[in-house]
Order: structure tokens, then sequence, then C-alpha cells
């Protein structure tokens, strides 16, 4: 029997590692958005990853700090004015290494560097459905705000192209962080 892989470290991707991050897999977006992340990275948007002891790629999730401006999205949310909560997104473990609880710790170091940023809430949309990210998702205290709304989603196929983004019925969740 093989011993099973060490958890994997769980890191923040900085303008420094993004390039090398990218090269790797250890970040995995359309290339358009890549494109943009070069830009956004350690300003409005985040990414934290896990990665194994030999650099393997291990999981993923991004959180974009400006959150929304969609007013329909923000009424949902439950945002006055000038509120804001952090979106997450890209949220993403290999197969062969789910269910160990990778994406709990993702969702973890998001969370707590919202709080430290001072934020009330984080927001996520999930499509219908993706039960097992919707299982994520509320066994974290994530609720659904009631909102649902047809976007543009991309979505890599097993050879890790991707095509046109497909339009996607997607439920819109929110968690409100605790003060501790
Ligand atoms: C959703 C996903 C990120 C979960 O990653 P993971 O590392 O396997 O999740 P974790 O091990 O941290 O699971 C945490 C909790 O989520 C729930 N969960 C995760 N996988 C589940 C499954 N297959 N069935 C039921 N519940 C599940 C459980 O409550 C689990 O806690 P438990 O193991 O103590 O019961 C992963 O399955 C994935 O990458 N799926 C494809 C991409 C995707 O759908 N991303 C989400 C986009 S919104």
């Amino acid at each position: 029997m093989s011993t099973p892989e060490p958890f994997p470290t769980i890191r923040s991707v900085t303008p420094d590692s993004l390039e090398a991050d990218l090269a790797t897999g250890i970040v995995t977006v359309h290339p358009d958005i890549a494109k943009g992340l070069h830009e956004a990275i350690g300003g409005d948007i985040d990414f934290f990853v896990a990665e194994s002891g030999e650099g393997k790629a291990r999981g993923q999730v991004g959180v974009n700090w400006a959150g929304t401006t969609n007013p329909e999205t923000r009424a949902a949310l439950g945002l006055g004015k000038g509120n804001t909560a952090a979106n997450i997104a890209f949220m993403e473990v290999p197969e062969g290494h789910r269910r160990r609880g990778i994406a709990r710790a993702l969702l973890q170091a998001v969370e707590t560097e919202a709080v430290s940023r001072g934020y009330r809430k984080v927001f996520l949309s999930v499509a219908v459905g993706n039960t097992v990210a919707r299982a994520l998702y509320t066994s974290d205290g994530f609720v659904d705000t009631g909102l649902r709304r047809e976007t543009p989603q991309f979505e890599r196929s097993p050879d890790g192209t991707y095509g046109k983004p497909v339009r996607k019925k997607m439920d819109y969740l929110v968690k409100e962080l605790g003060d501790s």
C-alpha cells in the first residue's frame, strides 16, 4: 500500500510567482483571464493555491476583492451603499486529490485574509446541478441568496483547452464572516 501524499502547502500567488505558477499549471485559468492576472494579482485579485512538496498543483481558488457593482447581485447579497463583499471564484482541486479537505483549506485561506482586510461577507456563484461544489460551500457556512442568473462560463476540456464560453445558470451564495 502506498503512503498517502502529505497535505499540500497552501500559499498565495504573488506578482513574482505568477508567471511560474501559470507555466506549471499551479494556476489554471482561461488564457484571456491569465493575461489580465498580470495586472491584477496582488491588487484587486488574489489567488491561493495548494502545492505538493514536489511543486505539483493540488488546488486553486481566486478572489476578487473589488466584489461586484451589479445592482441585482448587490441587492441579493444585502450590500448597502459602500459595502463590499469579496467574490470567490476559480475553485478547483484536481481529480485524484479530492475529498482530502484541500478545497476547505483554500476557502479558509481566503476567508482569513478577507477577515483581516475587514470584509464582513464573501460570495460566489455555483452552477445549478454542481451538487459537490454546493455541498462544499454549504458545509462551510454559505447560504443561498435566492439569486439565480445565467452567465457565460469558460469550461476546460479534458485535454486542457478551452472552447467558447457556455451560458450556465448560476446560484449565488453568500457567507457572513464572523468577528473571531
Ligand atoms: C468542488 C471541489 C473543489 C471540492 O474539492 P475537495 O478538495 O474535494 O473538497 P474537500 O475535501 O475540501 O471537501 C470539503 C467538504 O465539501 C463537501 N464535499 C466535497 N466533495 C464532496 C462529494 N464528492 N460529495 C459530497 N460532498 C462533498 C463535504 O462536505 C466535504 O467535507 P467532508 O469531506 O468532511 O465530508 C472539487 O470537487 C472540484 O474541483 N470539482 C470540480 C470543479 C468545481 O466544481 N469547482 C467549483 C466551482 S463553483
